[in-house]
């Protein structure tokens, strides 16, 4: 058993994406998971998992109880040791260098050298307390609105304090690939925490076929890319599928390895309408778009309401699962087109605008 130690503000969507790297994920308190097995690989990839813990134990967020539990659990392993602990969105107030100063004199008792610089194994402890948002297969029920203010608060009260040993962790290189610093860049570009996590979702990964019918600069192609997946992307507009390319070179050619660890995959861009794919049947194992803004113009011929229809039922001819992200939910035009509502996730951005990201199968 592992425990998972989440990114972002939201537990349902993370855990969706830690899928495709673990068997069995379910929420235990905001912020932290558990899952029966890890792909460590896979685990380097992900962009709301910061990192996987093989599980010693769980109790209650407080030191003592973390105390106890460390003093008795059976720990099978030598070498040096550090202890590295997180309170998850400050929720418990437990001083976290006390408890790794605390634990770490458990560890000593118990016959463990500590080696603060290398150590050989790190004990990750995360203490957690809040509401749990999501049902016990970890999936929030989040098509429903949030609460108003005033709404008694939902959720199961929880208090948790997860101690494991760290066994993978995500590669937290987003930050080297911000829109803007993107050799070729427009507004309305994906972020790239964003872009893998639904590239994951969508099955990016080596041997996979990841296709972007409306691939913008490209965002969501590179991630996948990095992950090992080949990828295919077309573009209505030629200057689009032209940056696409200038971007995909620079991320997913240069000469250094890639920091996930898995080879980059192939990549192919072209002009085309994703309404008439040239693509054939069942060609690609995953489809993600990122279907235009209703304030976006370029929209050539489509309208709006017809170009998503219309994509929707290539990209159902082509492949077996997509992502949708877009403004509004497309639930009833997916449906219409023969998929099925995996699951339906709801990210507010900003006042104006609430991003839906739709799971089909
Ligand atoms: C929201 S943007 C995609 C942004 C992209 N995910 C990124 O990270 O840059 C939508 C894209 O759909 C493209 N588009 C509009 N109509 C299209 C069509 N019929 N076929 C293919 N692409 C189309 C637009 O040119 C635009 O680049």
């Amino acid at each position: 058993m592992y425990f998972l130690e989440l990114g972002g503000e939201d537990d349902a969507f993370a855990i969706r994406e830690a899928e495709s790297a673990a068997a069995d994920v379910r929420s235990v308190a905001p912020g932290l998971a558990v899952a029966n097995t890890v792909v460590p690989e896979r685990v380097h990839g992900l962009a709301y998992t910061h990192r996987a813990s093989a599980l010693l134990g769980r109790t209650d967020a407080d030191l003592a109880s973390a105390t106890v539990l460390l003093e008795a659990a059976p720990i099978d392993r030598s070498g040096t040791v550090a202890v590295r602990a997180t309170d998850v969105h400050g929720s418990t107030g437990v001083a976290t260098d006390r408890a790794e100063r605390e634990l770490g004199q458990v560890l000593v008792d118990r016959g463990f050298e500590v080696d603060l610089e290398d150590p050989d194994h790190i004990l990750r402890v995360a203490f957690s307390e809040g509401r749990l948002e999501c049902d016990e297969n970890g999936r929030g029920d989040l098509l429903s609105a949030p609460d108003d203010e005033g709404d008694e608060p939902r959720g199961e009260r929880v208090s948790v304090c997860a101690l494991g040993w760290l066994a993978a962790e995500s590669v937290r290189d987003f930050g080297t690939r911000a829109p803007t610093d993107k050799p070729f860049f427009q507004p309305g570009s994906m972020d790239p925490l964003l872009a893998r996590a639904v590239a994951n979702v969508a099955g990016a990964r080596p041997g996979a076929t990841i296709l972007d019918p409306m691939c913008g600069t490209g965002g969501v192609l590179v991630e996948a890319g990095l992950v090992g997946a080949d990828v295919v992307g077309t573009d209505a507009q030629a200057k689009m599928a032209r940056g696409a390319r200038t971007n995909l070179e620079h991320f997913l050619e240069p000469d250094e390895p890639s920091p996930t660890g898995a080879e980059r995959g192939s990549w192919h861009v072209g002009r085309g309408d994703a309404t008439r794919l040239p693509i054939a049947d069942d060609a690609v194992d995953g489809v993600v778009f990122d279907a235009p803004y209703g304030r976006q113009s370029k929209i050539d011929t489509h309208r709006l309401e017809d170009l998503v229809s219309g994509a929707l039922a290539e990209t159902r001819r082509v492949a077996s699962r997509a992502v949708v992200v877009a403004d509004r939910s497309w639930a009833a035009e997916a449906r219409e087109a023969g998929w099925e509502l995996e699951a339906a996730f709801e990210r507010r951005v900003h006042r104006s605008l609430t991003r839906y990201v739709l799971v089909l199968e």
